[in-house]
């Protein structure tokens, strides 16, 4: 009988630089206050990468905690997903490099979707794991956004840090992992969060340098309107999806972006504040590693245990957001099991098709090459 597989969150695992940059240590670098920043947006520090820190470095760091966890090692993963708007180069995609060094024999990706990247990924590994394509999946959020911050710019330098965070699914009978989830954009609104030069548009110059365009720029007062809208009408559709209602989630964990967008959140779902979990104030606004990151912490303060519903949302550059109705623990499918699920079979059985007809092809290309050279004379 066809049972439904679902995606556990199966381990976890985050990296923080240790350098920590204060409102008192921006101070002295912009025209700003440790007042302003605090009431303005809840923040009072954040992490910016180390000498030795890199994107695909920290992504290992936050992975290999979490594939322990999970009781795997990097051979069982069946794929990799390292969502990020800050790879290491703009080629490779740093999920190959990930792949090498945390030493995996899979496919990997990478996924840029801005702030709400590590949602999507989530999603999208869930979707492969319930079509039963794949088993054990690595999901990793990683930013050294700090690279594109103009630190003489006080409307972003005060915002941004950097961080990864990582999870591993693994495939679960019992309700357990991502039960609904909502992926949103809005590229009318691209020019609010925006990086003018680097990409084919506008390849970088000596005037990108000038005028400071390989930096992000941002219309503050935009996407927090836009924040401040998405975030309760997308909570409340996916949450209704999930079958569930606003008081039916244990904890929610919302991208920390700014404690008044989580404010208005909260008021907004009628919800009290107290289950909005926030980290803001220690490391500002990571980008695609807040929300994990978050979560991470949630999990290791005790705040969620098995069977908690959370909601996470997250939101930014495209304009995107993105949001999951999670389900934590519960339940594992065991290797045979899943090997043996009519999706994981048939994937198995083309795979080994392909795998007897390319061997036959390449046997037989000398003789064609051969054949073709005596019809040529
Ligand atoms: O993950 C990506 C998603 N990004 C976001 O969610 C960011 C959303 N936006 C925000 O969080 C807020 O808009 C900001 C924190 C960026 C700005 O806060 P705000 O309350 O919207 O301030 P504002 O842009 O309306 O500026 C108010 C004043 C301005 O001065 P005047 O024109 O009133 O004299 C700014 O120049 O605050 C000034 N200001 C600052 N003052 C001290 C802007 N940044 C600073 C600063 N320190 N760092």
């Amino acid at each position: 009988m066809f049972k439904e597989r679902y995606a556990k969150i199966s381990g976890w695992g985050k990296y923080v630089p240790e350098h920590v940059i204060t409102n008192k240590d921006l101070e002295k670098m912009v025209d700003t206050s440790d007042e302003w920043i605090t009431q303005r947006t809840g923040i009072k520090e954040r992490r910016i990468r180390g000498e030795n820190d890199t994107n695909s470095s920290m992504a290992v760091a936050a992975s290999l905690p979490a594939l322990e966890m999970a009781g795997l090692t990097a051979v069982d993963l069946d794929l990799i997903i390292v969502c990020t708007s800050s790879p290491d180069y703009l080629l490779p995609p740093v999920s190959s490099q990930v792949q090498d060094m945390l030493g995996a024999n899979c496919g990997a990706f990478q996924l840029t979707a801005g702030c709400s990247g590590w949602v999507y990924g989530l999603a999208t590994a869930t979707s492969f794991i319930k079509s039963g394509m794949y088993n054990n999946i690595l999901v990793v959020g990683s930013e050294i956004i700090s690279f594109a911050i103009d630190y003489t710019d006080r409307q972003t330098c005060v915002l941004f840090g950097d961080a990864a965070a990582a999870v591993v699914l693994k495939p679960s009978e019992e309700p357990s992992g991502v039960l609904s989830f909502e992926l949103g954009s809005d590229g009318s609104e691209y020019d609010a969060l925006h990086v003018y030069d680097g990409g084919s548009t506008n390849p970088v110059s000596a005037i990108t340098y000038e005028q400071g365009r390989h930096y992000i720029h941002m219309d503050g007062r935009r996407v927090f309107k836009f924040a401040s809208r998405v975030v309760a009408q997308s909570l409340k559709r996916t949450i209704a999806d999930a079958g569930l209602f606003p008081d039916d989630i244990d904890l929610y964990i919302p991208h920390q972006a700014n404690a008044r967008i989580v404010d208005a959140g909260a008021r907004l779902m009628r919800q009290p504040l107290e289950k909005f979990y926030m980290n803001i104030h220690k490391y500002g606004n990571t980008s695609t590693a807040s929300v994990p990151l978050a979560m991470v912490e949630a999990l290791e303060e005790g705040r969620l245990k098995e069977g908690d519903k959370v909601a996470m949302i997250a939101f930014g550059a495209g304009l995107t957001w993105a949001t999951v109705v999670v389900q934590l623990g519960v339940g594992e499918i065991s290797p045979a099991h899943s090997l043996f699920s009519t999706g994981r079979a048939q994937y198995v059985a083309k795979r080994a098709r392909e795998t007897v007809l390319d061997g036959v092809q390449a046997a037989l290309l000398p003789l064609y090459t051969f054949i073709e050279r005596i019809r040529d004379n």
